[in-house]
Protein backbone atom coordinates (compact mmCIF):
# COMPACT_ATOMS: atom_id res chain seq x y z
CA UNK A 1 0.00 0.00 0.00
CA UNK A 2 0.94 3.66 -0.68
CA UNK A 3 0.40 6.54 1.78
CA UNK A 4 1.05 10.10 2.73
CA UNK A 5 1.72 11.12 5.83
CA UNK A 6 2.02 14.74 6.70
CA UNK A 7 4.92 14.93 9.45
CA UNK A 8 5.00 17.80 11.94
CA UNK A 9 8.39 17.84 13.36
CA UNK A 10 7.61 19.76 16.21
CA UNK A 11 9.74 21.52 19.15
CA UNK A 12 12.41 20.84 21.33
CA UNK A 13 12.40 17.16 21.50
CA UNK A 14 9.93 16.28 18.96
CA UNK A 15 12.35 16.17 16.00
CA UNK A 16 14.13 13.48 17.94
CA UNK A 17 12.18 11.57 18.51
CA UNK A 18 10.37 12.04 15.29
CA UNK A 19 13.42 10.85 13.74
CA UNK A 20 12.74 7.54 15.71
CA UNK A 21 9.35 6.83 14.39
CA UNK A 22 10.25 7.85 11.06
CA UNK A 23 12.84 4.83 10.72
CA UNK A 24 10.00 2.43 12.61
CA UNK A 25 7.59 3.22 10.22
CA UNK A 26 10.51 2.57 7.14
CA UNK A 27 11.48 -0.52 8.65
CA UNK A 28 7.49 -1.59 8.71
CA UNK A 29 7.32 -0.31 5.21
CA UNK A 30 10.51 -2.33 4.09
CA UNK A 31 9.27 -5.77 5.84
CA UNK A 32 5.37 -5.36 4.94
CA UNK A 33 5.85 -4.14 1.21
CA UNK A 34 4.36 -0.30 1.65
CA UNK A 35 5.36 2.91 0.97
CA UNK A 36 5.13 5.62 2.97
CA UNK A 37 5.86 9.22 1.40
CA UNK A 38 6.44 11.54 4.05
CA UNK A 39 5.66 15.75 3.72
CA UNK A 40 6.82 18.03 6.10
CA UNK A 41 4.13 20.18 7.71
CA UNK A 42 5.78 22.89 10.18
CA UNK A 43 3.56 23.83 12.54
CA UNK A 44 4.07 25.59 16.11
CA UNK A 45 7.38 26.80 17.14
CA UNK A 46 8.95 25.79 14.34
CA UNK A 47 5.91 27.37 11.70
CA UNK A 48 6.14 30.62 14.26
CA UNK A 49 10.11 31.22 13.66
CA UNK A 50 10.11 30.45 9.82
CA UNK A 51 6.15 31.93 8.57
CA UNK A 52 5.02 33.74 11.63
CA UNK A 53 2.29 31.93 12.18
CA UNK A 54 1.98 28.40 14.08
CA UNK A 55 -0.04 26.88 11.31
CA UNK A 56 0.11 28.22 7.68
CA UNK A 57 -2.38 27.67 5.28
CA UNK A 58 0.33 25.42 3.14
CA UNK A 59 1.21 22.82 6.26
CA UNK A 60 -3.03 22.61 7.43
CA UNK A 61 -3.20 21.75 3.38
CA UNK A 62 -0.44 19.15 3.46
CA UNK A 63 -2.02 17.77 6.56
CA UNK A 64 -5.99 17.54 5.06
CA UNK A 65 -4.08 16.07 1.99
CA UNK A 66 -2.78 13.41 3.50
CA UNK A 67 -3.88 9.66 4.33
CA UNK A 68 -2.52 10.98 8.43
CA UNK A 69 -0.95 13.16 10.43
CA UNK A 70 2.24 12.86 12.57
CA UNK A 71 3.10 14.66 15.44
CA UNK A 72 5.41 15.08 18.00
CA UNK A 73 4.97 17.61 20.85
CA UNK A 74 4.94 21.38 19.76
CA UNK A 75 5.69 24.57 22.38
CA UNK A 76 8.93 25.78 24.36
CA UNK A 77 9.75 28.37 26.55
CA UNK A 78 10.87 30.40 23.20
CA UNK A 79 7.70 30.57 21.96
CA UNK A 80 6.11 31.69 25.52
CA UNK A 81 5.81 35.50 25.14
CA UNK A 82 3.89 35.54 21.49
CA UNK A 83 0.53 36.32 21.92
CA UNK A 84 -2.33 33.80 22.15
CA UNK A 85 -3.38 33.38 19.13
CA UNK A 86 -0.01 33.15 17.66
CA UNK A 87 1.36 30.61 20.72
CA UNK A 88 1.84 27.18 19.18
CA UNK A 89 -1.20 25.92 20.92
CA UNK A 90 -3.23 27.86 18.94
CA UNK A 91 -1.84 26.17 15.73
CA UNK A 92 -2.71 22.68 17.25
CA UNK A 93 -6.02 23.66 18.41
CA UNK A 94 -6.76 24.92 14.66
CA UNK A 95 -5.42 21.88 12.94
CA UNK A 96 -7.10 19.71 15.13
CA UNK A 97 -10.74 21.99 14.31
CA UNK A 98 -10.03 22.32 10.50
CA UNK A 99 -8.88 18.41 10.39
CA UNK A 100 -12.65 17.61 12.41
CA UNK A 101 -10.70 15.75 14.95
CA UNK A 102 -13.76 15.15 17.53
CA UNK A 103 -12.71 12.31 19.30
CA UNK A 104 -9.30 11.53 21.04
CA UNK A 105 -8.35 8.75 22.66
CA UNK A 106 -6.10 7.90 25.31
CA UNK A 107 -5.24 4.75 26.82
CA UNK A 108 -3.97 4.68 30.62
CA UNK A 109 -2.25 0.87 30.51
CA UNK A 110 0.60 0.12 32.90
CA UNK A 111 2.61 -1.97 31.02
CA UNK A 112 3.70 -4.86 33.51
CA UNK A 113 7.51 -4.64 32.74
CA UNK A 114 7.13 -0.82 34.36
CA UNK A 115 4.52 -1.94 37.10
CA UNK A 116 7.25 -0.47 39.78
CA UNK A 117 7.59 3.01 37.88
CA UNK A 118 4.58 3.81 39.02
CA UNK A 119 3.40 6.45 41.56
CA UNK A 120 0.32 4.44 42.71
CA UNK A 121 1.36 1.66 46.03
CA UNK A 122 1.27 -2.06 44.51
CA UNK A 123 -1.79 -2.88 46.48
CA UNK A 124 -3.82 -0.35 44.66
CA UNK A 125 -1.96 -1.40 41.03
CA UNK A 126 -2.57 -5.19 41.73
CA UNK A 127 -5.48 -5.32 39.58
CA UNK A 128 -3.91 -3.46 36.89
CA UNK A 129 -4.82 -0.53 35.05
CA UNK A 130 -6.01 -0.79 31.41
CA UNK A 131 -8.40 2.21 30.63
CA UNK A 132 -8.80 5.05 27.86
CA UNK A 133 -9.85 8.38 28.09
CA UNK A 134 -12.19 9.07 25.16
CA UNK A 135 -11.83 13.39 25.45
CA UNK A 136 -14.29 15.28 22.99
CA UNK A 137 -11.77 17.43 21.44
CA UNK A 138 -13.37 20.54 19.26
CA UNK A 139 -16.01 22.05 21.65
CA UNK A 140 -16.08 23.18 25.25
CA UNK A 141 -14.21 25.98 26.91
CA UNK A 142 -11.42 25.33 24.13
CA UNK A 143 -13.64 26.73 21.37
CA UNK A 144 -16.46 28.69 23.30
CA UNK A 145 -16.22 32.73 22.89
CA UNK A 146 -13.12 34.32 24.70
CA UNK A 147 -13.05 37.42 26.21
CA UNK A 148 -11.43 39.73 27.81
CA UNK A 149 -12.69 43.41 28.60
CA UNK A 150 -12.36 46.08 31.47
CA UNK A 151 -15.35 46.21 33.58
CA UNK A 152 -15.75 48.76 36.20
CA UNK A 153 -12.31 49.26 36.30
CA UNK A 154 -10.87 46.08 36.40
CA UNK A 155 -10.64 43.40 34.00
CA UNK A 156 -13.06 40.29 33.45
CA UNK A 157 -12.19 37.49 31.12
CA UNK A 158 -14.38 34.84 30.74
CA UNK A 159 -13.87 31.34 28.09
CA UNK A 160 -17.63 30.10 27.29
CA UNK A 161 -17.95 26.19 27.93
CA UNK A 162 -21.34 24.94 24.95
CA UNK A 163 -22.30 21.56 23.99
CA UNK A 164 -24.53 21.10 21.29
CA UNK A 165 -26.37 17.70 21.32
CA UNK A 166 -25.29 16.60 17.84
CA UNK A 167 -21.31 17.27 19.48
CA UNK A 168 -22.20 15.48 22.69
CA UNK A 169 -23.95 12.24 20.61
CA UNK A 170 -21.14 11.97 18.15
CA UNK A 171 -18.35 11.38 20.80
CA UNK A 172 -20.64 9.50 23.07
CA UNK A 173 -21.07 6.83 19.87
CA UNK A 174 -17.07 6.95 19.73
CA UNK A 175 -17.04 5.57 23.27
CA UNK A 176 -19.64 3.11 23.51
CA UNK A 177 -18.18 2.02 20.18
CA UNK A 178 -14.59 1.79 22.00
CA UNK A 179 -16.20 -0.43 24.64
CA UNK A 180 -17.40 -2.82 22.62
CA UNK A 181 -13.87 -3.60 21.32
CA UNK A 182 -12.92 -3.72 25.31
CA UNK A 183 -14.68 -4.76 28.60
CA UNK A 184 -17.65 -3.11 28.07
CA UNK A 185 -18.37 -0.24 30.42
CA UNK A 186 -18.43 3.68 29.82
CA UNK A 187 -18.34 5.71 32.25
CA UNK A 188 -19.38 9.55 31.31
CA UNK A 189 -17.89 12.17 33.60
CA UNK A 190 -19.59 15.58 33.89
CA UNK A 191 -20.46 18.28 36.24
CA UNK A 192 -24.42 17.89 36.04
CA UNK A 193 -24.53 18.67 40.01
CA UNK A 194 -23.20 22.47 38.49
CA UNK A 195 -23.44 23.15 34.69
CA UNK A 196 -26.25 23.34 32.46
CA UNK A 197 -23.85 22.08 29.34
CA UNK A 198 -23.07 18.78 31.89
CA UNK A 199 -26.51 18.40 32.17
CA UNK A 200 -26.86 18.17 28.28
CA UNK A 201 -24.38 15.96 28.42
CA UNK A 202 -25.59 13.82 30.35
CA UNK A 203 -29.19 13.12 28.97
CA UNK A 204 -27.25 12.83 25.53
CA UNK A 205 -24.92 10.04 26.19
CA UNK A 206 -27.45 8.51 28.46
CA UNK A 207 -29.88 8.71 25.18
CA UNK A 208 -27.32 7.37 22.93
CA UNK A 209 -26.53 4.57 25.18
CA UNK A 210 -29.84 2.84 24.21
CA UNK A 211 -28.28 1.83 21.12
CA UNK A 212 -25.80 -0.34 23.10
CA UNK A 213 -27.79 -2.13 25.43
CA UNK A 214 -24.66 -4.51 25.86
CA UNK A 215 -22.57 -1.48 27.22
CA UNK A 216 -22.64 -0.86 30.81
CA UNK A 217 -22.98 2.93 31.14
CA UNK A 218 -22.61 4.64 34.85
CA UNK A 219 -22.07 8.48 35.22
CA UNK A 220 -19.66 10.29 37.72
CA UNK A 221 -18.90 14.08 38.36
CA UNK A 222 -15.45 14.76 37.55
CA UNK A 223 -13.64 15.62 41.01
CA UNK A 224 -14.65 12.11 42.15
CA UNK A 225 -13.38 10.89 38.89
CA UNK A 226 -9.99 12.70 39.37
CA UNK A 227 -10.26 10.72 43.08
CA UNK A 228 -11.08 7.42 41.88
CA UNK A 229 -8.17 7.40 39.33
CA UNK A 230 -5.67 7.67 42.14
CA UNK A 231 -7.99 5.10 44.67
CA UNK A 232 -8.92 2.32 42.09
CA UNK A 233 -7.75 2.54 38.15
CA UNK A 234 -8.98 -1.06 37.65
CA UNK A 235 -12.63 0.30 38.03
CA UNK A 236 -12.61 1.90 34.39
CA UNK A 237 -12.76 0.48 30.74
CA UNK A 238 -13.74 4.14 29.23
CA UNK A 239 -14.22 6.98 30.62
CA UNK A 240 -15.82 9.76 28.02
CA UNK A 241 -16.05 13.72 29.07
CA UNK A 242 -15.66 16.88 27.39
CA UNK A 243 -12.80 18.57 26.62
CA UNK A 244 -11.78 20.48 28.97
CA UNK A 245 -12.01 18.07 31.71
CA UNK A 246 -10.36 15.29 29.64
CA UNK A 247 -7.68 17.37 29.41
CA UNK A 248 -7.01 17.35 32.88
CA UNK A 249 -7.71 13.32 33.67
CA UNK A 250 -5.57 12.19 31.04
CA UNK A 251 -3.06 14.20 32.31
CA UNK A 252 -3.74 12.40 35.51
CA UNK A 253 -4.16 8.76 33.86
CA UNK A 254 -0.81 9.02 32.07
CA UNK A 255 0.59 9.22 35.29
CA UNK A 256 -0.10 6.63 37.19
CA UNK A 257 0.96 4.23 34.50
CA UNK A 258 4.20 5.46 35.71
CA UNK A 259 5.92 7.15 32.33
CA UNK A 260 3.89 9.63 30.80
CA UNK A 261 6.34 9.33 27.90
CA UNK A 262 5.14 5.88 27.38
CA UNK A 263 1.38 6.61 25.96
CA UNK A 264 0.01 7.34 22.43
CA UNK A 265 -3.15 9.27 21.87
CA UNK A 266 -4.87 9.25 18.35
CA UNK A 267 -7.56 11.92 17.21
CA UNK A 268 -9.86 10.77 15.07
CA UNK A 269 -12.75 12.56 13.23
CA UNK A 270 -16.00 11.13 11.05
CA UNK A 271 -13.35 9.15 8.32
CA UNK A 272 -9.89 7.68 8.36
CA UNK A 273 -8.08 10.50 8.62
CA UNK A 274 -6.11 11.20 11.93
CA UNK A 275 -4.00 12.86 13.86
CA UNK A 276 -1.33 10.51 16.10
CA UNK A 277 0.54 11.82 18.74
CA UNK A 278 2.24 11.41 21.59
CA UNK A 279 0.17 12.88 24.67
CA UNK A 280 3.73 14.05 26.46
CA UNK A 281 4.81 17.77 25.77
CA UNK A 282 7.80 18.96 24.17
CA UNK A 283 10.13 18.64 26.83
CA UNK A 284 12.40 21.72 26.52
CA UNK A 285 14.47 20.93 29.45
CA UNK A 286 16.19 17.57 27.83
CA UNK A 287 16.31 18.55 24.05
CA UNK A 288 18.50 17.62 22.06
CA UNK A 289 20.22 15.39 24.97
CA UNK A 290 19.54 12.24 23.24
CA UNK A 291 17.55 11.37 26.29
CA UNK A 292 13.96 11.57 25.47
CA UNK A 293 11.67 8.79 25.41
CA UNK A 294 10.67 8.02 21.87
CA UNK A 295 8.25 5.00 22.70
CA UNK A 296 4.66 7.51 22.99
CA UNK A 297 5.38 8.78 19.92
CA UNK A 298 6.29 5.39 18.51
CA UNK A 299 3.62 3.69 19.83
CA UNK A 300 1.35 6.33 17.91
CA UNK A 301 2.73 5.42 15.08
CA UNK A 302 1.16 1.71 15.77
CA UNK A 303 -2.17 3.51 16.16
CA UNK A 304 -2.31 5.62 13.59
CA UNK A 305 -1.12 2.07 11.67
CA UNK A 306 -4.49 -0.04 13.10
CA UNK A 307 -6.92 3.09 12.93
CA UNK A 308 -5.95 4.86 9.32
CA UNK A 309 -4.78 2.51 7.36
CA UNK A 310 -5.70 -0.87 9.02
CA UNK A 311 -2.42 -2.40 9.13
CA UNK A 312 -3.31 -4.93 11.95
CA UNK A 313 -0.33 -6.86 11.77
CA UNK A 314 2.08 -4.07 11.11
CA UNK A 315 0.46 -2.51 14.15
CA UNK A 316 0.95 -5.57 16.18
CA UNK A 317 4.87 -5.81 15.11
CA UNK A 318 4.97 -2.53 16.11
CA UNK A 319 4.08 -2.77 19.43
CA UNK A 320 5.73 -6.37 20.31
CA UNK A 321 9.37 -5.14 18.69
CA UNK A 322 8.54 -1.96 22.13
CA UNK A 323 7.05 -5.05 24.47
CA UNK A 324 10.75 -6.99 23.04
CA UNK A 325 12.51 -3.58 24.18
CA UNK A 326 11.34 -3.33 27.84
CA UNK A 327 11.56 -7.05 28.22
CA UNK A 328 14.85 -7.14 27.52
CA UNK A 329 15.49 -3.88 30.25
CA UNK A 330 16.73 -1.24 27.92
CA UNK A 331 14.73 1.90 29.56
CA UNK A 332 15.18 5.17 28.84
CA UNK A 333 15.61 7.99 31.99
CA UNK A 334 12.61 8.64 32.80
CA UNK A 335 11.56 4.76 32.95
CA UNK A 336 14.93 3.92 34.74
CA UNK A 337 14.93 1.37 37.78
CA UNK A 338 17.57 -0.63 39.09
CA UNK A 339 19.46 -3.33 37.25
CA UNK A 340 17.73 -1.84 33.85
CA UNK A 341 19.89 -0.46 31.39
CA UNK A 342 19.65 3.39 30.22
CA UNK A 343 18.96 3.85 26.64
CA UNK A 344 19.36 7.12 24.74
CA UNK A 345 16.65 8.09 22.24
CA UNK A 346 18.33 6.90 19.23
CA UNK A 347 19.74 3.91 20.65
CA UNK A 348 16.35 3.05 22.29
CA UNK A 349 15.31 3.68 18.16
CA UNK A 350 17.37 1.18 16.69
CA UNK A 351 16.80 -1.43 19.27
CA UNK A 352 12.93 -1.32 18.59
CA UNK A 353 13.27 -1.13 14.43
CA UNK A 354 16.22 -4.31 15.29
CA UNK A 355 12.86 -6.23 16.77
CA UNK A 356 10.65 -5.39 13.91
C1 LIG B 1 -3.05 18.24 25.14
C2 LIG B 1 -2.38 19.56 25.40
C3 LIG B 1 -3.11 20.62 24.60
C4 LIG B 1 -4.56 20.65 25.06
C5 LIG B 1 -2.46 22.01 24.66
C6 LIG B 1 -1.02 21.97 24.21
C7 LIG B 1 -3.24 23.02 23.88
O1 LIG B 1 -2.38 19.83 26.77
O2 LIG B 1 -3.01 17.78 23.98
O3 LIG B 1 -3.57 17.65 26.08
O4 LIG B 1 -4.87 21.29 26.08
O5 LIG B 1 -5.39 20.02 24.41
MG1 LIG C 1 -3.13 18.26 27.98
Amino acid sequence: MIKNIAVIRGDCIGPEIMEQTVAVLDKVAEKFGHTFIYKEAPMGGEAIDKFGEPLPQSSLDTCLQSDSVRLSAVGGPKWDSVPKEKRPEAGLLRLRSAMGLYANIRPAKLFDELREASPLKPSITQNGIDFVVVRELIGGAYFGEHKTEKLDGEFYAQDIMGYSEHEIERIAHVAFQTARKRRKSVCSVDKANVLDSSKLWRKTVTKVAENYPDVRLSHMYVDNCAMQIVRDPSQFDVIVTENLFGDILSDEASMITGSIGMIPSSSLGDGTRGLYEPIHGSAPDIAGTNAANPIGMILSAAMMLRYSFNMLEEAKAVEDAVDAVLKAGFRTGDMISEGKIQLGCREIGREICFRI
